[in-house]
């Protein structure tokens, strides 16, 4: 469990699929994913990360705010199931409730999730991805001082040719980059 000024990064509890369902029911938090997701779809969802922390170690995280809602969302690492010239590396992730944008979370969850990756873990590197259009994912991203190299852009294999989500952007952050 790691925690930071305003959250608490937890592993997953059974009755985090509810409210983890409504978020990836509600198109807005889906909009640069190819469809929203149905409640078997999230089921397994959270059964793939609960597997993730079994079989690596870390993972991504349930976040809730101390003090406040017990679940908002998840942020963390983990390795990328798919073939890319990037892969294999480890990703940092975040996807909160829609009525949690806008006040910083993401970031601060962020930055205690990419300290772990490099203090605790000993990671190298991280690296984060999204599609092209997704400025509110990409401002998380630049505020914690990763960098994209267009070079590094490249077309997601989960998503079909042609697709307007296809293209997606690729930054990365190196733990010297982090430390200095
Ligand atoms: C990506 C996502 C987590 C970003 O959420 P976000 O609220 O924009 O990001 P943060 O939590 O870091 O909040 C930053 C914003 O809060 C504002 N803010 C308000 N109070 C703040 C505070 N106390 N501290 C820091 N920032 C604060 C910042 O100004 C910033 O707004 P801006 O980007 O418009 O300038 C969210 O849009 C999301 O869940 N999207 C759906 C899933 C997704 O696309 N995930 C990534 C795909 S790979």
């Amino acid at each position: 469990m790691l925690t930071t000024p305003r959250l608490r990064l937890r592993l997953w509890r059974d009755e985090d699929l509810e409210p983890y369902a409504a978020l990836n029911a509600d198109p807005r938090v889906r909009e640069f994913f190819p469809s929203v997701q149905t409640l078997q779809e999230s089921t397994d969802s959270m059964q793939s990360i609960r597997d993730h922390w079994q079989r690596r170690g870390f993972g991504l995280w349930a976040v809730e705010v101390i003090g406040g809602a017990p679940f908002i969302g998840f942020i963390g690492l983990s390795v990328p199931s798919f073939d890319a010239p990037f892969t294999p590396c480890v990703e940092l992730g975040y996807r909160l409730a829609f009525e949690h944008w806008g006040r910083g979370y993401a970031t601060e969850g962020s930055r205690a999730a990419i300290g772990f990756g490099f203090s605790t873990i000993g990671l190298p590197e991280i690296v984060a991805m999204t599609a092209v259009d997704n400025e509110r994912s990409r401002r998380v991203m630049e505020r914690l001082g990763m960098t994209r190299n267009p070079a590094d852009d490249f077309d997601h294999p989960n998503i079909g040719a042609g697709h307007r989500l296809q293209r997606h952007v690729l930054y990365r952050l190196t733990a010297t980059e982090w430390k200095d």
